[in-house]
């Protein structure tokens, strides 16, 4: 589906298909347990997430140099591109990267190379969203955004991500008010696993704009009044949250009835390479399974540009 859109729940290193995969690790000598493309492929079951943030840290051994961050990221903005996307908003993982030790400066710089072409070359408008994993430790997540600070002039704001349950937003106060001091924007997944509280949480203690899916809500009318009240803009994941069996098929996602209810949905694609489809085939499905009408789907087009850190005048240019 080539309708106009942004895209602003995206993490860069699940763009990272098979092939290459295969491709890294071959021009870094890296071993990977699979014998080939079909066989990895095979792993792509999971049960929930942390079955697939277990295959999604292993295949980042293959990232190494600063061309394999910019490879990455010109294959996703040219897949992107040809799905319509005309804005992205890019999560990356420092910390996954900063562990196996490589210096932050290289997966920035990296993704820098790409995003800094991409509006001439695919004409996809950029944001770089730095998250911190948050089943790693707060002093942790403050060490990165203090390895950061040479690279802020590129980063326009901070998330938080990985396993979610058990690590409930506040864990992250400290970094969310330093980060907020630096002028960052900030966003949080909340609600994907995790209960309808650590939404609540993310608003009122990390101080956030959007909710990354934010899917939990559902379980809570008062939390739905309160996001509607606030337009508190959802970044929904549909297909993700098939393959996370965070819902049971996409003919049961509430994303029909979110919009119903004046919820500020957006439709994304996580992580496109594990998760069977981009942006335009996240947009495709929903318009299949759940029907949803030209309106309802220029709605979400249109919710993507309000709701993503484009300024006013960049935002209609991309539109
Ligand atoms: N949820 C949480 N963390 C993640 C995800 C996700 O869907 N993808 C990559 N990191
Ligand atoms: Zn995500």
């Amino acid at each position: 589906m080539s309708l106009p859109k942004a895209e602003l729940h995206l993490h860069i290193e699940g763009t990272l298909e098979p092939e290459l995969a295969f491709e890294l690790a071959a021009r870094n000598g890296v071993t990977l347990p699979y014998a080939d493309t079909d066989e990895l492929r095979e792993a792509y079951r999971f049960e929930d997430l942390q079955s697939f943030l277990n295959l999604y840290y292993e295949l980042m051994a293959v990232l190494r140099t600063e061309r394999d961050f910019e490879d990455l990221a010109n294959a996703y903005l040219a897949r992107a591109a040809a799905q319509g996307v005309r804005h992205a908003e890019i999560f990356f993982d420092p910390q996954a990267h900063t562990s196996r030790g490589l210096e932050l400066g290289t997966v920035v710089e990296g993704l820098w190379r790409a995003l800094g072409d991409s509006a001439s070359r695919h004409g996809v408008s950029t944001r770089l969203i730095m998250c911190f994993l948050r089943d790693e430790s707060a002093e942790s997540a403050l060490a990165t955004l203090d390895a950061a600070k040479p690279y802020l002039d590129r980063i326009t704001g901070v998330g938080l991500d990985s396993a979610e349950v058990g690590h409930p937003p506040a864990k992250f106060r400290e970094v969310y008010e330093a980060a907020a001091a630096l002028g960052l924007r900030r966003v949080a997944h909340a609600g994907e696993e995790g209960p309808p509280e650590y939404i609540t949480e993310a608003l009122d203690v990390l101080g956030v704009e959007r909710v990354d899916h934010g899917l939990r809500c559902v379980e809570d009318p008062a939390l739905v009044e309160r996001l509607v009240r606030e337009r508190v803009p959802l970044t929904l994941c549909p297909l993700s949250n098939v393959r996370l069996r965070t819902v049971d098929t996409l003919a049961d996602h509430p994303l029909p009835a979110m919009l119903d209810a004046g919820l500020i949905c957006t439709v994304n694609s996580d992580d496109p390479a594990y998760f069977g489809g981009y942006a335009g085939d996240n947009f495709d499905a929903v318009r299949g399974t759940l029907g949803l009408s030209e309106e309802r789907l220029r709605e979400l087009a249109r919710n993507s540009f309000l709701a993503s850190f484009l300024e006013d005048d960049e935002e209609l240019r991309a539109r």
